[in-house]
């Protein structure tokens, strides 16, 4: 039995309030910041201290621009309040609290609306670092800062305007199994789409290549290995490839696509839509990542609720 002392405590995968707020079915939540740990505290502050330097060498320069314009404290968890005061007005993009794993079709159609679902809890202090789930880390110091660039939120909006497409236009396929599979498909290159760009993206900066992509922007392992390490494949994106192309969350990345700006990256997006809008997406290589049933159920309900409005 868990005593008193525990619930003080947001560590991920091990918080009471959050177990207790996914227990009750809730996806949106507020932040409690009182119940942040001594722990959790020295958990940001180490990462904190650990990453800085490793953003000054390979961040994109409008990361580090979002860092500073965010005035993120380097000791403390930030309340989301406090980072939306700062984030609202350059983009319209808010950190909204969730209580863990976000569906897909909601995680992307937030996005569509500036809504960020963002984690609060924060890994353990003792594992810095390697995380599977998302952490308040990475979604504040490693997604947020890139939102407060006006380039980056459109293709972000751009982006999540995507599943609702994806939603409503297999509603008339009457065979049920074709229906499936074609969703399954689209979210299979929307999510491959997201992963080798928004979390795993580098870009030609300068003559160099900066990582502007969020998984790598909060590890501070991988930071690094992706700009120097010999063996990592590093390719000019291709729609393509990286629609097709299967990943896994549990290692560093073995390959990575370069994109020239985030005008050029938007301009990858309006061809995913345009591919999403004659087919191209029905098909796309299978594997990685897994579609659950709960995901394909949701975007199936989506379809025909949305369908059906004026
Ligand atoms: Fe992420």
């Amino acid at each position: 039995m868990k005593n008193k002392k525990d619930f003080f405590d947001l560590t991920t995968t091990k918080a009471p309030f959050i177990e207790n707020a996914q227990k009750e079915g809730l996806i949106f939540i507020h932040q409690p910041y009182e119940l942040y740990s001594e722990n959790n505290q020295k958990a940001w502050k180490k990462l904190y201290a650990l990453l800085y330097p490793k953003w000054e060498r390979f961040a994109n320069a409008k990361f580090i621009e979002g860092i500073r314009s965010l005035c993120l404290k380097p000791d403390r968890i930030p309340t989301l309040e406090e980072v939306n005061v700062f984030l609202e007005p350059l983009t319209g993009f808010k950190a909204k609290a969730v209580s863990g794993y976000v569906p897909t079709f909601l995680f992307f159609d937030s996005l569509k609306k500036r809504e960020f679902p963002t984690t609060i809890t924060i890994r353990d202090n003792r594992t810095l670092h390697y995380l599977p789930e998302p952490d308040i880390f990475h979604d504040i110091a490693g997604h947020v800062p890139m939102h407060t660039d006006k380039s980056f939120a459109e293709v972000l909006v751009k982006f999540g305007s995507l599943a609702e497409i994806a939603a409503k236009r297999h509603i008339h396929v009457t065979n049920e199994k074709e229906k499936i599979a074609k969703i399954r498909s689209n979210i299979q290159a929307l999510a491959r789409f997201f992963w080798f760009t928004v979390e795993f993206g580098l870009m030609h900066e300068e003559g160099d290549l900066s990582v502007y992509g969020s998984g790598l922007l909060s590890s501070a392992d991988e930071i690094e290995h992706a700009i120097t390490a010999p063996e990592v494949q590093r390719h000019h994106f291709q729609l393509e490839w990286a629609i097709n192309q299967s990943f896994k969350y549990d290692h560093f990345q073995p390959l990575l696509f370069i994109v020239e700006s985030f005008q050029h990256l938007y301009e990858e997006v309006q061809r995913l839509e345009e591919w999403l809008l004659s087919g191209r997406l029905d098909n796309v290589s299978p594997g990685e990542p897994h579609i659950n049933e709960n995901d394909l159920q949701i975007f199936l309900q989506e379809g025909n609720r949305r369908s059906c409005t004026p």
